[in-house]
């Protein structure tokens, strides 16, 4: 995610060479054991069980472990796409619990032992567009989030869910500045929420999550740009009204509660009918809906689009 002041710097061409050539620094041997301590490798992460998915999954090639946990946004560990990775360790995860409460029957509270165990886990492979205009093929693994409404029985009057992250300012360096309103919040429509792509993600490439990419458990939303997709989730609660999400909060002009992955309208600031694939040279053409149009079109029939953006 860029705010008003570095969008442009991300976008422009010398930064994706700056890009490459410290991707070409950091794989030298000289960074190589300062890099295994920041959780970076997928061998020093424990193993997760899971059947593959087929019907949800794109077969596009997915992006690199070192791709995926090296270019990031994650602003309570740092703004630059870099520093959630050098930032990692600062993500304390011990303990960890989701707490799924509001307009409920039965509201619950999931050690992150009980959510791995409760739910059958699914590798589910997403193209991921970020609203930078770059995007990235990720092997996730997680469930539908809608076992959990199944679980939790939401009431008549529950008409959105709202997600918040982790409040850690003693411990995470992005959250010693007001650079957002932290924590960091993100909302879905019920219809939304229920549909069967919409998945609450435990980790990626076989095993937990990394802390760069939301660990211990995060969402994922492939039809939104990736703003949507919020990390490293204590709470998730329903409610009777559309919810704050962070960045609509932050700029509502330029960035909406519905945030679809949309070529056809604009960023404010920059056009959304392209994207660079990360590590790909050249763009491809951004489709509607980020390609999940067929699973989600119905979720917006008879909606303007360029309104609810
Ligand atoms: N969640 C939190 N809590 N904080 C963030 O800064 N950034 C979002 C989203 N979730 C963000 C977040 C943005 S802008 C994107 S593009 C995706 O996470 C990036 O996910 P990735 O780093 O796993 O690719």
């Amino acid at each position: 995610m860029s705010n008003k002041y570095n969008l442009d710097k991300e976008n422009s061409i010398t930064d994706e060479i700056y890009f490459r050539n410290r991707r070409k620094i950091m794989s030298s041997s000289l960074v190589i054991p300062f890099l295994l301590n920041s959780s970076l490798f997928a061998s020093t992460r424990k193993n997760l069980p899971f059947i593959k998915d087929t019907e949800f999954s794109t077969n596009e090639q997915t992006n690199t472990i070192k791709q995926i946990t090296s270019y990031n946004n994650f602003y309570e560990l740092g703004s630059g796409k870099r520093d959630p990775m050098f930032n990692s360790d600062k993500l304390k995860t011990d303990e960890w619990t989701l707490t799924i409460d509001g307009l409920v029957e039965k509201p619950l509270v999931l050690s992150m032992d009980d959510l791995i165990k409760r739910y059958q886990l699914e590798e589910r492979i997403y193209r991921l567009r970020c609203v930078e205009a770059w995007s990235m093929v990720v092997p996730w693994i997680g469930f539908e989030l809608r076992h959990i409404l199944k679980e939790v029985k939401p009431l008549y009057n529950a008409k959105y869910v709202s997600f918040e992250s982790i409040l850690d300012p003693v411990n995470l360096p992005g959250q010693k500045r007001n650079v957002l309103n932290w924590p960091y919040r993100e909302g879905l429509r019920m219809d939304e929420a229920l549909n069967p792509l919409t998945l609450i993600s435990v980790g990626l490439y076989g095993k937990v999550m990394p802390n760069q990419n939301g660990a211990p458990v995060r969402l994922i939303v492939p039809w939104k740009y990736g703003f949507k997709s919020i990390k490293s989730i204590v709470k998730i609660s329903f409610v009777e009204d559309e919810p704050i999400c962070t960045w609509n909060q932050q700029a509502p002009d330029e960035y909406g509660f519905y945030s679809n992955v949309n070529p056809y309208v604009d960023h404010p600031r920059w056009s959304q009918k392209r994207e660079r694939r990360i590590g790909e040279f050249g763009k491809r053409d951004t489709l509607l809906f980020n390609g999940y149009s067929k699973f989600v079109n119905n979720l917006y029939t008879g909606m303007d689009l360029e309104k609810f953006f």
